[in-house]
């Protein structure tokens, strides 16, 4: 028995931002040091899923490289021999393993996806208006209609073969990709029920975060509108923390964050998710508990003290983070990929074989002439 994979995506549609960082990056170095050896790690770019939303594909090769690097300087140990990064395009099973899947996957399951359908939302609030164009900004008036890619709607699918190629059990990621890890537990199951032992279903939502040793999901809100989660889009800038940030301007953006009026610190993302968003961000840059945290802020009023210390860790974060970024040795990490690519493909196509066996596409018995 190999050892228990644990495995997360980042795609390259634009860089990092904190919400990334602290719902997937931080948690998977955090595990790689606490568990040192004992788990295979696959931290990889998901690059085929970067183009889901119109994105300037002129940018994407080098983003991916340049997110590549945010792992090493986050502190992702390349040098342990089971931890493994590579790209999703690199490794055609993945796209293989897509199709396949999809036949198997409802378009009633898949319209349910709240990702999907927020996405799809955001493309059609902003058609017509001058502000659509995500690539350029406003120079493109008179776009009057722009159509919603079939590859978002089916992203999940291939999501579902990044995980089950490799027979992810644990799969860390920030709460707004869950409904995709669940949607890839029950179609592994599904197919087990009809094939046989075919995939390792990743373990279910209360065993994630068991194992995350989390009680709740990261869930990073922007900070101008914390009823949303921070996001890649281009429509707020303001409320997005972007890793390349100059730290005086993420200071700024936190010390603007929107919160509320009711003039008492409390954590509780209903009714104030805008302080709950700062306590959650301290917390996890602070690298305490949550509790811990609360117990020293819940209860007090100043909104500008919260504020003042949530700016200074995120300045020092970013500081530090972007030093790294600069120092990382490009060479070492563009030899690790190649080779992991090889390594991982070969596990890939271990995979993909036996489902190809499964699905009758491939005799079952090797036969000379095949
Ligand atoms: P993506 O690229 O949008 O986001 C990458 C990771 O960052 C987390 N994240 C957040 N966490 C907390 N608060 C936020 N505001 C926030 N924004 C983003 C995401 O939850 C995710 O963990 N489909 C995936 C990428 C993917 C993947 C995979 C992940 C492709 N294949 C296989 C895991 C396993 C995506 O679009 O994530």
């Amino acid at each position: 028995m190999g050892k228990e994979v644990v495995l997360t995506g980042l795609r390259s549609n634009a860089e990092f931002h904190l919400g990334n960082y602290l719902g997937a990056i931080l948690p998977m170095v955090e595990l790689q040091k606490k568990h040192a050896g004992q788990y295979q790690l696959n931290m990889f770019i998901p690059d085929l899923h970067s183009f889901t939303m119109p994105i300037d594909h002129g940018k994407l090769y080098e983003q991916t490289h340049q997110n590549l690097k945010v792992f090493v300087a986050a502190g992702l140990d390349i040098d342990q021999p089971d931890t493994f990064i590579y790209r999703q395009s690199y490794i055609p099973a993945h796209s293989e393993l897509t199709w396949i899947l999809s036949c198997f996957s409802n378009i009633g399951e898949l319209s349910r996806m709240t990702q999907f359908k927020e996405k799809a939302q955001t493309f059609t609030e902003f058609i017509g208006t001058e502000e659509f164009n995500p690539t350029k900004g406003k120079d493109m008036t008179g776009i009057r209609r722009q159509p919603i890619s079939s590859g978002l709607f089916i992203y999940p699918v291939l999501m579902a073969a990044d995980i089950l190629l490799y027979g992810a059990k644990w799969v860390p990621v920030g709460e707004d990709q869950r409904q995709h890890v669940e949607f890839t537990r029950d179609l592994a199951i599904r197919m087990n029920n009809k094939f046989g032992d075919l995939f390792i279903p990743p373990e279910d939502n209360a065993k994630q975060m068991e194992f995350a040793g989390r009680s709740e999901p990261v869930r990073i809100r922007s900070l101008r509108n914390p009823e949303k989660k921070m996001s890649k889009s281009i429509e707020d800038p303001a409320g997005t923390i972007v890793l390349s940030d100059r730290p005086e301007e993420a200071t700024q953006k936190v010390l603007s964050a929107t919160t509320d009026s009711a003039g008492v610190i409390n954590y509780n993302w209903e009714k104030q998710p805008g302080i709950a968003n700062l306590l959650q961000i301290l917390a996890l840059l602070s690298e305490k508990s949550q509790d811990e945290v609360n117990a020293q802020w819940v209860g007090k009023s100043s909104y500008n003290e919260l504020k003042s210390s949530v700016a200074e860790i995120v300045n020092n974060f970013l500081a530090d983070l972007q030093e790294k970024v600069a120092n990382v040795n490009d060479e070492v990490m563009m030899k690790k990929l190649r080779d992991d690519e090889v390594a991982m493909s070969k596990i890939a196509d271990g995979t993909l074989q036996r489902v190809q066996i499964a699905v009758g596409l491939r005799p079952k018995a090797p036969q000379a002439s095949q």
